[in-house]
C-alpha cells in the first residue's frame, strides 16, 4: 500500500524558509504542517504567521496551517482568516505538552476536556465549511483521555487524527507507546496517521510493520536532524547520497542568508542557526563536537568558519 510522509511542524523550525529549502534540496514530504498560530491576549494574527501562510511564499509545497486554542471564538477567527488565504484545511493542535500551555487548558491540556472539544467542533462545523484535522497526543495524565475523546470526534467528519503516540506529561521523555497507539486504531472510526520518534529508515520500516494499516507517518525532529530522511525512507535505502554534504552545505547556505536578511543582526541569526544546529548536528559523526563548535562561534565569521571545517570534516568522515 503506498504511504504518505508528513512534516510535523516545529514551532521556530518548519517556516516557510525551511520548508521550501527542504522540498528544493532533499523532496520526499507530501505535506507540510505549519507550526501553530496562537493568540496572546489580541484576537491579532501576529506578522511572523502571516509571512509564514502567506500563498506567496508556500507556491510549489502542500501546506495545512495549525491553530492551537481553547477558545471557540478563536477557532472561527482562525478559520476565517486562512479561509481568506485560500486554505481549506485548519489542523487543530491538541498535542503541545508544555505547562505554560496545559495549565490554561491548551494542547495535551484540552484532550480531557471533551466538552469543550465537542463546543468547538460544533461550532466549527455548524458555522464554516472548513475542513478539520486534528494532532493530538494520547492524553495528558493517562492514555484513556484520548478513548474518551474518540467518542465526542466520532461525531464529526474530521479528516484524520494524527497522534503522537506519548502523553503530554512525558514531554519528549521515555519511549513512544506503540500499544496504546494500537488501541487507538483498534477502536478509531477516523483515519489515523502515527507520529513519534520516527529518526532513521529502519524506524520507519519498524513503524510501517508494526502498524500496517496505518498510510500516513509524519517525521518531526527527525526531518529536522536529517533533511534527508523522507526521500530515503521513500527510496526504501539507508545510504544517503555521494555528495550528502555538498547538497547540505547548500541548503544549509540557503537557509542561512534567507534568515540572515530576515532577522536582524548577529546574535538572532546566531541564536536561530544554533537551533538549527541542535538537530543537525545529531546526524553528523560526533553530535557534541559540532554543536559546540557551533555554540563557541562568535561573530558570523566565525560561524561561517566553523560550518566550513565541520563539513570538511563530515566529508572526511562520511565521504
Ligand atoms: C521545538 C518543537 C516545536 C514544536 N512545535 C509544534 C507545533 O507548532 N505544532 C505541533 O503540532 N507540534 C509541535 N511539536 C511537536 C512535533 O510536531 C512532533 O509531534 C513531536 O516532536 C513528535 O514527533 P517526532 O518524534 O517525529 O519529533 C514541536 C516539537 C518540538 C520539539
Amino acid at each position: 500500500m503506498p504511504f504518505k510522509l508528513l512534516s510535523s511542524p516545529l514551532q521556530g523550525f518548519t517556516d516557510f524558509t525551511f520548508r521550501n529549502a527542504q522540498q528544493k534540496f532533499f523532496g520526499g514530504i507530501d505535506t507540510f504542517y505549519a507550526p501553530y498560530i496562537r493568540f496572546n491576549t489580541k484576537m491579532i494574527i501576529k506578522g511572523s504567521y502571516q509571512r509564514d501562510l502567506n500563498p506567496e511564499v508556500n507556491t510549489s509545497l502542500t501546506v495545512i496551517p495549525q491553530v492551537m486554542t481553547a477558545d471557540a471564538e478563536h477557532f472561527l477567527f482562525v478559520i476565517k482568516y486562512i479561509q481568506s488565504l485560500g486554505y481549506k484545511e485548519l489542523n487543530w493542535n491538541l498535542g503541545c505538552p508544555y505547562p505554560m500551555v496545559t495549565k490554561s487548558g491548551m494542547g495535551s491540556g484540552l484532550i480531557c476536556n471533551t466538552e469543550k472539544i465537542d463546543h468547538i467542533l460544533d461550532r466549527a462545523h455548524s458555522e464554516t465549511d472548513v475542513t478539520v484535522s486534528l494532532k493530538m497526543r494520547l492524553g495528558y495524565e493517562n492514555t484513556t483521555e484520548i478513548l474518551d475523546a474518540f467518542k465526542i470526534l466520532d461525531k464529526y467528519p474530521l479528516k484524520n487524527i494524527a497522534i503522537h503516540a506519548r502523553l503530554g506529561k512525558q514531554l519528549y521523555k521515555g519511549g513512544v507507546d506503540l500499544e496504546a497507539f494500537q488501541k487507538c486504531i483498534d477502536v478509531a472510526k477516523h483515519t489515523l496517521y502515527y507520529n513519534g520518534d520516527i529518526t532513521s529508515v529502519e524506524q520507519f520500516n519498524k513503524m510501517r510493520d508494526h502498524f500496517p494499516s496505518i498510510q500516513h507517518f509524519m517525521i518531526g525532529r527527525g526531518l529536522i536532524a536529517d533533511p534527508f530522511l523522507p526521500s530515503m525512507i521513500k527510496a526504501d535505502t539507508a545510504e544517503h547520497p555521494t555528495n550528502r554534504w555538498e547538497i547540505f552545505k547548500e541548503f544549509h547556505d540557503t537557509i542561512y542568508e534567507q534568515y540572515d536578511e530576515m532577522l536582524s543582526g548577529p546574535v538572532p541569526i546566531k541564536m536561530k542557526m544554533l537551533g538549527f544546529w541542535e538537530f543537525f548536528a545529531r546526524s553528523t559523526h560526533n553530535p557534541h563536537k559540532v554543536y559546540k563548535a557551533i555554540k563557541k562561534a562568535g561573530n558570523p565569521h566565525k560561524y561561517k568558519k566553523a560550518v566550513d571545517e565541520i563539513f570538511v570534516l563530515q566529508k572526511q568522515n562520511h565521504p
